[in-house]
């Protein structure tokens, strides 16, 4: 192909070809299994310590997270939505939040170029948002969670990942890297995007070297397993200074 699929840009115009269907293809494809996962990722993040709590949902695309974490926090203050791919957000806002218009900020970035405030955050979540990163993207990514996170603020991510050793892995290789790419040419008139979301799930692996990137932040962090390891996510608090 030639490009560097690493390359925001190149992962913006990915998710802007796809915005239109991601919602249903993501749900379908995934067996619903993508929904329980955002669950799991909202219900694996400590509480934030003050109500009205406000943070970040990172690479927050359709914003299918917001009623989980809204449900989960009733109190919550505000939600900043911060995804690259305008066409995944204004998407979500027209189609299925606009009741939620209030709680929920948003800003167009490469988040790893953004500049979000230092100790601006009580927390920060991410749903499948990591696999569209390499190795140097994910340490640069870990730094700027433990930059924005407030003194005890919480966070919790969760991604498709590579479940080595479960005995029905390579039917699950299959249904990402043939079946899928064959569903999207045959009713999407021959696209590939989401035969690329495939390939990042398929090279991203799992969560274990985020977690320990965060780590070396000096998080807390817990790593956990989804379904025989088919999602993996890491989750935990930045320490006070009072916590010694
Ligand atoms: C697979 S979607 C996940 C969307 C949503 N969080 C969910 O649970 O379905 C990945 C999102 O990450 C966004 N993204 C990828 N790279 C990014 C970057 N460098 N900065 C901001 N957003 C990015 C994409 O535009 C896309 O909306």
């Amino acid at each position: 192909m030639g490009s560097d699929i690493y390359d925001p840009s190149f992962v913006k115009g990915v998710f802007d070809r796809c915005s239109d269907r991601y919602i249903t293809f993501s749900l379908i494809c995934s067996f619903g299994f993508t929904e329980r996962w955002r669950e799991q990722c909202v219900a694996a993040m400590p509480a934030p310590t003050t109500g009205g709590a406000r943070g970040y949902d990172l690479m927050a695309g359709t914003g299918e997270v917001w009623p989980h974490l809204l449900k989960r926090f009733d109190d919550l203050g505000a939600i900043t939505a911060v995804d690259i791919s305008s066409g995944m957000h204004r998407r979500a806002m027209e189609r299925l939040h606009a009741h939620r218009a209030h709680r929920i900020e948003f800003i167009e970035d490469d988040v790893l170029a953004s500049d979000l405030p230092s100790e601006s955050a009580d927390f920060v979540i991410s749903t499948f948002g990591l696999k569209t990163f390499n190795a140097e993207q994910h340490a640069r990514l870990a730094a700027l969670i433990a930059r924005v996170l407030k003194p005890g603020g919480v966070f919790s991510m969760i991604e498709a990942s590579d479940p080595k050793g479960w005995w029905l892995r390579p039917l699950y290789l299959l249904h990402l890297k043939v079946v899928l790419p064959l569903i999207e040419r045959i009713f999407l008139r021959g696209a590939q995007d989401f035969a690329m979301i495939g390939t990042y799930s398929t090279n991203f692996g799992t969560a274990a070297q985020v977690a320990g990137m965060l780590r070396d932040h000096g998080l807390e962090v817990e790593f956990s397993k989804y379904f025989f390891g088919c999602a993996t996510g890491v989750a935990g608090r930045k320490g006070r200074a009072e916590d010694g």
